[in-house]
């Protein structure tokens, strides 16, 4: 435990008894403690003070602690706080971090508890006021529009090759793993390209079922199905001359594979149930993370298929293989971030960066976006420390590792249930599908379209469910 020179602690609670042990504690730890039993008096303690460590009662006799918070806040003062709260309830919780609330204490007090807090408190100030860290600036974003980062070599290559392949119209094949940016750079080729008013039309091909995939790509004539009521134009025509992205091309049914490659040869396509050829004037640009040549070996890709749509093949470096990127990458998400969230992130210590640095990132750019978002958010005051990544990234690494070692295996679609019949503990049917769910998407790593086929149900069913019973990932997707 350190021992500080006059670091002021100001502490607030009614009970008096509370007060007097707290600050007979912190005096002997070598902080410079006041305490007062009124939100008035604390004011008046806090007014001299700057830097101060604010340790109070969430129901103070003639104020509410949240609403003292706000007050305290209002004073542009570098406070760190922490509450004291006999009843947590929500939303008082929620209400006390928004107004910047650090820690939490449940009454009855734990020295240690309190002690940890404390020390997490200074930290925040050594670190704050720049003591012992150097710190490296936040540039400021000069537009909302999404950047694209890199000065690697690979990448440098690769930004030359988005540019001279944008010119063309021809089919491009990007590879890489999942949240390399395989989406960015489609949208990169398309937005430098002659035609960049036209659409970018981007399609997930494992998020739909195979038959209302072919009719969203090619459209349908009135009455080509049951449920067709209407003529409906499909992907390739809405595109014009723009860019059609076919992500994750590797889930694509053989089926459609034979469609889609009829397109490719001729260029022209029919709507479903219409007799008429249609022009394909759009640019293909496809995506996987999957290793297509493997399954064209295994039959499971076709290899005409494959040819056409790599006409030009762009490989995407996964973030590990182009560490030097990541102190742009971590800035600029930082930035972006933070003026999402209503933030105003200033600085971020050297040693932020250095340990994002060292990290595997199997989840790639967007496994690191996710953490600085989570950073971002969970931070208080002007200045990202290391401590705000390394508690995230654990817990991101090992349920991005877990994932890979679990073994294959199917979920069982049993229902939960012990097999010893004493210890049987009745569940709801809503808790099963709950669990249900939750387990085949961690089996398929939150795919959601073999999720979707695995259970079988409709994506916007599936998306209502994950809503409903607030079903999270272990680590944050978006696909
Ligand atoms: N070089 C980069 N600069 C800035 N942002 C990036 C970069 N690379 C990726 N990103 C961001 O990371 C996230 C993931 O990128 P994207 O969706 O393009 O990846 P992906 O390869 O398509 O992933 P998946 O295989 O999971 O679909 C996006 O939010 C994207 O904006
Ligand atoms: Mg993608």
């Amino acid at each position: 435990m350190t021992v500080l020179n006059g670091q002021p602690i100001v502490i607030i609670d009614d009970d008096k008894s509370i007060c007097r042990t707290l600050k007979l504690h912190f005096e002997r730890r070598g902080f410079d403690v006041t305490t007062a039993h009124r939100a008035e008096d604390g004011l008046k303690a806090l007014d001299p003070v700057d830097s101060a460590i604010v340790i109070l009662d969430v129901r103070l006799p003639d104020a509410n602690g949240v609403e003292f918070l706000k007050e305290i806040r209002s004073k542009d003062k570098n406070y760190y706080s922490i509450m004291i709260t006999a009843f947590p309830d929500m939303e008082s919780t929620v209400k006390a971090a928004q107004n910047g609330v650090g820690e939490y204490i449940h009454k009855p007090i734990d020295i240690n508890e309190i002690d940890s807090a404390v020390d997490k408190a200074r930290e925040f100030f050594v670190t704050n006021n720049g003591e012992t860290q150097s710190l490296i600036e936040v540039p400021k974003l000069n537009s909302q529009k999404d950047l694209f980062i890199g000065k690697s070599h690979r990448m440098k290559d690769l930004f030359k090759q988005v540019g001279m392949v944008s010119l063309s119209k021809s089919t491009v094949l990007i590879n890489g793993e999942s949240g390399t940016g395989k989406e960015l750079v489609a949208r990169a080729i398309h937005d430098n390209s002659p035609n960049a008013s036209s659409p970018f039309i981007s399609v997930n091909c494992s998020a739909i079922v195979d038959t209302l995939l072919e009719s969203e790509l090619f459209g349908h004539v009135k009455g080509a199905f049951t449920g067709a009521i209407k003529h409906k134009e499909g992907w390739f025509s809405l595109a014009r001359d723009g860019t059609i992205f076919l992500d994750e091309i590797g889930e694509m049914s053989i089926n459609l594979q034979a469609k889609l490659l009829r397109v490719l040869q001729e260029r022209e396509f029919a709507m479903v149930g219409g007799k008429s050829k249609l022009k394909a004037d759009c640019r293909v640009i496809s995506a996987t993370n999957r290793n297509l040549e493997q399954m064209v070996r295994t039959g499971a890709f076709r290899e005409d298929l494959y040819y056409r749509f790599k006409v030009i093949k762009i490989d995407i470096p996964p973030l590990y293989d182009r560490k030097e990127d990541i102190p742009d990458l971590a800035l600029y998400f930082v930035a972006k971030k933070s003026q999402e969230a209503n933030r105003n992130i200033k600085y971020i210590t050297n040693d932020s960066i250095n340990f994002l640095m060292t990290q595997n990132w199997k989840g790639n750019v967007r496994q690191l976006e996710n953490v600085i978002t989570h950073a971002v958010i969970m931070s208080h005051g002007d200045c990202l420390t290391k401590d705000h990544f390394s508690s995230v990234v654990d817990q991101e690494t090992t349920s991005y590792s877990t994932q890979e070692e679990e073994p294959r295996e199917q979920p069982s679609l049993e229902p939960t249930r012990s097999r010893d019949a004493n210890s049987y503990r009745p569940v709801s049917l809503n808790e099963v599908e709950k669990e249900q769910i939750f387990k085949t998407l961690t089996y398929t790593k939150w795919h959601k379209g073999k999720t979707c086929e695995i259970l079988g149900i409709t994506r916007p069913r599936l998306n209502r469910k994950i809503s409903r019973y607030s079903i999270k990932p272990t680590h944050f997707t978006d696909n």
